[in-house]
């Protein structure tokens, strides 16, 4: 048996969103967010549900963060809910809602847990939407007041900051496939949206750092290994395209002030590019956050709606060939080792940290009230043995969240998937430390693993 080591001071944590735990919906002078108009709107997630009660972690953060310190966790990612600091996206702050974030990130910090929250997890304040949403430029400003008034008021004790969670999944599920808010399926919308949330990137950045010289900020980006389906020299430039798309759309820009080359013909017009526009999107992060679950295969197309030469093969997750999560997802341990490779030889050996790595496997309590779910550990062990390895071999990877703390609102899926390492009992809000969880935990403490 190795022995798996992560280096010291790596963090390890656990990654919440607002919308997926919160619940209080029209507390404390919240306003309505697109997730709350999607959800409440029939037929568009599953059996109906909706975030507004959720893990009603509004209330019962205190007992949350407990868990972690249980579970002797050093990070918490969690994410802040705009609506509830500008109730229609623009304007004064809202003071309880601030009030609120100040009393979870004093209660992290009692308990010796790194506060790490996200600007935006998806939930866009629905009067913003009203007047556009994110394919119009003006909610580039509107996310930039919003970001200035949030570090302005938490920076005394919030250093480590993400602007954006998944850029590339909020522009594309929200605005062109439709199947998330605010459930628009418009290509150009797309195009658009993508375009304006790399100008708020830029923006946002240098918002924070006037408000704060000192904080330390990144964006959480969804990424995915991508693989020809064929060993063809076509299916290869076509993984490689959609390896642009998918993993560095909103990345590229960031860093080097461009959009990567993804497209047979550029769709700039389209997405409304103007004069300069390039030197606004830059934003020197100081780390990238990566969001991993699996691989994906990707094939030649002669021709499709982005004109990438290149289509996804989708359904299930991942490929065929390792086991499946309950959701479907293949579980593929290497997406996560070649993913960190790529992008520290391809961008000089940046400062990473996982910001979401897990599995929804649907396994509850036995009679005794015991949730053993052997498959979460196992899923854990390889995706850990893999970043360790990508370690070893010269990526500088800070700190693992895992996806997630608590079964939780699971977007379109609404309850029907668990990604927590804690079991949320939804009729009660109970909450049971999976067999997966004290695994977690111990691999914590040891700061690694028997492999
Ligand atoms: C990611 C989301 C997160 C969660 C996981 C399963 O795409 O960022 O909120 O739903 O998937």
């Amino acid at each position: 048996m190795a022995r798996i080591r992560f280096p010291d001071g790596f963090h390890w944590g656990t990654a919440t969103a607002s919308y997926q735990i919160e619940g209080a919906w029209q507390e404390d002078g919240k306003g309505e967010s697109i997730w709350d108009r999607f959800s409440h709107t029939p037929g568009k997630v599953r059996h109906g549900a909706t975030g507004d009660v959720a893990c009603d972690s509004y209330h019962r953060f205190a007992e949350d963060v407990a868990l972690m310190r249980e579970m002797n966790q050093t990070s918490c990612r969690f994410s802040i809910a705009w609506p509830r600091i500008q109730p229609n996206g623009s304007g004064a702050a809202n003071t309880k809602g601030l009030d609120h974030y100040r009393r979870v990130v004093d209660c992290l910090l009692d308990a010796g847990i790194r506060p790490f929250p996200t600007l935006y997890h998806w939930d866009l304040p629905q009067a913003l939407e009203d007047c556009g949403g994110w394919p119009e430029r003006d909610t580039a400003g509107r996310f930039a007041d919003y970001a200035e008034i949030v570090v302005s008021a938490l920076g005394d004790r919030v250093k480590n900051w993400m602007i954006f969670n998944e850029p590339g999944v909020f522009t594309l599920f929200g605005y062109w496939a439709g199947i998330h808010a605010p459930g628009r399926r418009d290509l150009d919308a797309f195009l658009r949206a993508s375009h304006v949330v790399n100008l708020a990137q830029g923006e946002a950045f240098r918002a924070m750092r006037a408000a704060c010289s000192d904080a330390v900020i990144g964006t959480a980006f969804s990424m995915t290994a991508c693989v020809p389906a064929r060993d063809t020299a076509q299916d290869q430039d076509a993984a490689e395209r959609w390896h642009r798309l998918a993993n560095l759309w909103f990345l590229e820009p960031a860093l080097r002030g461009r959009y990567p080359d993804a497209f047979a013909e550029e769709p700039f017009e389209r997405m409304g590019i103007r004069d300069g526009d390039l030197a606004l999107v830059r934003a020197p992060l100081d780390f990238l956050g990566i969001n991993l679950y699996t691989r994906t295969f990707v094939e030649h197309r002669e021709s499709d709606p982005l004109g990438m030469g290149a289509r996804a093969l989708f359904g299930p997750v991942g490929g065929k060939q390792g086991p499946k999560t309950d959701f479907g997802w293949e579980v593929w341990p290497d997406a996560i080792y070649d993913v960190l490779i790529r992008i520290s030889s391809d961008y000089g050996r940046p400062i990473i940290e996982i910001t979401e790595n897990g599995c929804s496997y649907l396994d509850g309590p036995d009679a005794r009230g015991v949730v053993r779910d052997p498959r979460r550990i196992d899923f854990y062990r390889g995706y850990l043995e893999a970043v360790a390895r990508a370690i070893d071999d010269g990526a500088d990877v800070r700190g693992y969240h895992a996806w997630t703390l608590l079964d939780n609102f699971e977007w379109a899926e609404g309850y029907e998937q668990r990604f927590g390492l804690v079991w949320v009992d939804f009729a009660t809000g109970d909450r049971t430390i999976k067999e997966s969880g004290r695994w977690y935990a111990s691999v914590a403490d040891e700061n690694g693993f028997e492999a």
